[in-house]
């Protein structure tokens, strides 16, 4: 089923600062569940259904005189089991819902099936369905965090084992992608007794306050010649958002409003920061995504920025090019006008009622634990200065009333428990593609000794692009790694065999 690939990106969210980011992945989720949805009423092999369930899980795992719980939601693939010997591949959510497609579909099926694996899959505490009623309060966010879902993958491996009488003869591998990605190399890292082996896509293991490199990245991938990019893009790039700096400074507002079809006109020093980070946005989210969600690309985005029509006004081109690939987002995203309202953003990272998108959840741990603010700190920056770590970290304390001088203790202390990208771990796999800007904060070196097999960096690829099955426009770097990553899982799971004929 080489078409299953779509709904990979369902399982494979990813850790995001903006909100054009976060809507640019919702989007692709969107339209992958359609297409997966599509494609598994036409199959009629009953045996692929998987089993839905919850589990009770303590709110808090490490007060156990708290006896308050929630119902996490997990998914089973039976399909490919060999019964009752056969490994279990764990798939690990992350900061969003999860779906049945997490047991269906992705290359850790594909391997599920060549190792007659059983499937399993636990969304994140917090994200989905998996959340208490008043979840999102600040008061009962204290119970989200990267070491409750640790433990909770730790009970959920209890559970399963019971429900399935599984013994020690059953080794279990687990997998996940971005965030997630950092949750399965932190299992394997904190439960080694639980897991025999982690595959970590796309892992940032590394937490950071201010994540400068994320735009460093991208403005590389923006001049990398294989995969569309040039030097002139980047420029291009640059020369566009200098040119609507300067239009702002100079009290043209309104035009910039209009040109940019933006919801209101960007009045405050706010509002016109909003602007450039949701226009920055649109060039992260593609780089990050490149050649996998097929919305834009950096070839597309590059020839855009590049164009030398004469239809464009002389002086003006930089800024005009970015008029129209901010007009052909929208178009896209099914968007009337571009959202650069400060004050609405607030309010919805601020709203309580609704769970569905995850994204004051993921602000939250961006606050308590990780950071990742992608800002335009350092000089290398394509985009607008205007992106700087204050506008990001003040929403810590006015959604949170998490004061920011704790924010650097916070990321540090994550570093500390976790070891950073220098972690002592072993039969780790930490896979990356070279174009991602998230490669910034992974493990992308092999390490000595115990530890040489430990990191694949994937040549043009994109975000979590190996967790997808083989489609046919492929890249022969990408078709490879995941023969890599094949082999290496097989060569785990015949050593743990070995290991138990002892
Ligand atoms: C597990 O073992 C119990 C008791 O031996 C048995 O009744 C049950 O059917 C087994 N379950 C599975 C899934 O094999
Ligand atoms: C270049 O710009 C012109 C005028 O806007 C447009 O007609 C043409 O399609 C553009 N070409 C590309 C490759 O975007
Ligand atoms: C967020 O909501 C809370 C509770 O409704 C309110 O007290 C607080 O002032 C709001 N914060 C912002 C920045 O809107
Ligand atoms: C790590 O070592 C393996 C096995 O020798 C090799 O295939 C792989 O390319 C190396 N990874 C990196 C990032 O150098």
């Amino acid at each position: 089923m080489t078409s299953q690939w779509v709904a990979m990106m369902l399982l494979i969210s990813s850790v995001y600062s903006g909100r054009v980011l976060w809507k640019m992945k919702e989007r692709a989720i969107n339209v992958q569940e359609e297409t997966v949805r599509e494609l598994l009423t036409m199959n009629t092999d009953t045996t692929l259904r998987p089993v839905e369930g919850d589990i009770r899980q303590p709110l808090d795992h490490f007060n156990r005189r708290n006896t308050r719980t929630f119902p996490q939601r997990f998914f089973i693939n039976e399909a490919y089991w060999k019964h009752p010997h056969g490994p279990v591949f764990l798939y690990i959510g992350g900061e969003g819902p999860l779906s049945e497609f997490s047991v269906l579909a992705g290359h850790h099926v594909t391997m599920a099936k060549q190792q007659g694996a059983l499937l399993v899959a636990l969304e994140h505490r917090f994200y989905g369905r998996s959340i208490i009623p008043g979840g999102l309060e600040p008061q009962n966010l204290q119970y989200l965090s990267s070491q409750q879902a640790l433990a909770d993958l730790a009970a959920f491996h209890q559970h399963i084992s019971q429900k399935y009488n599984l013994t020690y003869r059953n080794i279990w591998i687990s997998f996940g992608g971005s965030y997630a990605g950092a949750l399965s190399a932190w299992f394997r890292g904190k439960f080694p007794h639980l897991v025999y082996g982690a595959v970590a896509s796309s892992a940032p293991v590394q937490a950071k306050l201010d994540f400068s490199s994320y735009t460093t990245v991208v403005g590389r991938s923006l001049m990398d010649e294989s995969v569309g990019g040039s030097e002139k893009c980047v420029k291009a790039v640059w020369e566009a958002f200098a040119a609507v700096e300067a239009a702002l400074l100079r009290g043209e507002e309104t035009q910039v409003g209009k040109d940019f079809s933006c919801c209101e006109t960007p009045k405050s020093l706010e509002d016109q920061t909003e602007l450039l980070r949701s226009l920055a946005d649109i060039f992260m989210g593609t780089v990050q995504y490149n050649e996998e969600v097929g919305l834009l690309t950096i070839a597309r985005l590059c020839s855009i920025m590049t164009n030398q029509s004469k239809a464009y006004v002389e002086g003006k081109e930089a800024y005009d090019r970015l008029v129209r690939l901010a007009a052909i987002y929208r178009t896209m995203e099914k968007e009337t006008c571009l959202e650069v309202s400060y004050e609405k953003s607030i309010l919805d990272l601020n709203t309580t009622t609704h769970v569905s998108s995850g994204y004051r959840q993921w602000f939250y741990q961006t606050c308590t634990e990780f950071g990742f603010y992608q800002t335009c700190e350092d000089a290398t920056c394509p985009f607008s200065r205007m992106m700087n770590l204050q506008t990001e970290i003040q929403l810590c304390p006015l959604l949170f009333s998490i004061p920011q001088h704790t924010l650097p203790s916070n990321i540090a202390f994550t570093n500390l428990y976790y070891g950073g990208d220098q972690p002592q771990t072993q039969r780790v796999l930490y896979v990356n593609g070279d174009t991602d800007p998230w490669m910034a904060l992974s493990v992308v070196r092999n390490g000595t000794n115990k530890d040489k097999h430990r990191a694949i960096l994937i040549h043009s690829s994109a975000h979590c692009a190996d967790m997808n099955p083989t489609r046919a426009r492929d890249r022969a770097s990408l078709l490879q790694a995941r023969q890599e990553i094949e082999s290496l899982v097989e060569a785990w799971l015949k050593n743990a065999a070995q290991e138990h004929m002892i």
